[in-house]
């Protein structure tokens, strides 16, 4: 399938569009363990940041949601026995981690952030407060969202829809490790085909489980486009968010 040029606002072909004022990151915690089995892996993660630094530098604001498939997932601790809250609790203080971790490897970066946490910790980070983390993007300041909603049995692919549609931003871009919407599984069907653009109703009728669907319906009332892209290429983000290279748009305007 060719590369897509298309304008994720106006469906053109358009390789010089303009770029995204306002980009919510979502980021699966996974990402961040490299090619390790646990945790953290500093090349990774400042691999990433240099990413998020490409984009501030375009101008565009950005703020962040990230994951904890990394340290602790919920779903697999409740399903080991855990009570649910419990293990939901846990994935939140998971998360808390990866925030530091970023903003660390920003801030010896130059990049400016601020995390703020739904879950008030407030020797560790500020609590999450809309009208500030407002100000905080609009001088330019990296965002981070930490402890997803706050609320346990919700994933923090809802905490990126929330923050979006709270914070105003004109895209959520979910960094995977593909790069977009497959008809099919494209590491066992060899004739999967990239979706360029689909239709959130179709991801949410087809179960392509893009976002858990919480999330994609909070994008589709807020009419947020979601970008599925792959954040294993270095640069990709920029890229993408400037609506060049490979990806798929999920979106009401087909
Ligand atoms: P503006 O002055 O509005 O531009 O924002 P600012 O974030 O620089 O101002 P503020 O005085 O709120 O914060 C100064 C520093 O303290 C920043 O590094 C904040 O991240 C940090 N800070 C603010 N509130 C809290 C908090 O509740 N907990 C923690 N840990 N740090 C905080």
């Amino acid at each position: 399938m060719a590369d897509t040029d298309i304008d994720i606002d106006t469906g053109k072909n358009n390789a010089k569009s303009k770029p995204y004022k306002r980009v919510m990151l979502k980021m699966s915690g996974e990402v961040l363990m490299g090619d390790k089995e646990f945790g953290l892996d500093s090349e990774t993660v400042d691999r990433v940041a240099l990413d998020i630094k490409e984009a501030i530098e375009l101008g565009i604001e950005v703020c962040v949601v990230v994951g904890a498939g990394n340290i602790f997932r919920g779903v697999s601790g409740a399903a080991d026995g855990m009570d649910r809250t419990t293990a939901d609790y846990m994935g939140m203080l998971g998360i808390v981690m990866n925030a530091l971790a970023l903003q660390n490897a920003l801030e010896n970066m130059d990049v400016k952030t601020r995390v703020q946490s739904a879950i008030r910790m407030d020797s560790i980070c500020e609590p999450y407060i809309r009208r500030k983390a407002m100000r905080h993007m609009k001088k330019g300041r990296v965002v981070i969202f930490a402890a997803g909603t706050g609320n346990p049995y919700f994933t923090t692919d809802t905490a990126a829809a929330l923050r979006a549609s709270e914070m105003n931003c004109d895209v959520i871009m979910k960094g995977t490790k593909v790069d977009g919407v497959y008809t099919a599984d494209p590491k066992k069907d060899p004739n999967a085909e990239r979706y360029e653009r689909i239709s959130y109703m179709e991801v949410l009728t087809k179960d392509l489980r893009v976002m858990d669907a919480t999330a994609v319906s909070l994008a589709r009332e807020n009419n947020i486009p979601i970008v599925v892209f792959s954040v294993l290429e270095k640069g990709n983000f920029a890229q993408v968010a400037q609506s060049k290279g490979k990806y798929t748009v999920v979106t009401n305007n087909l």
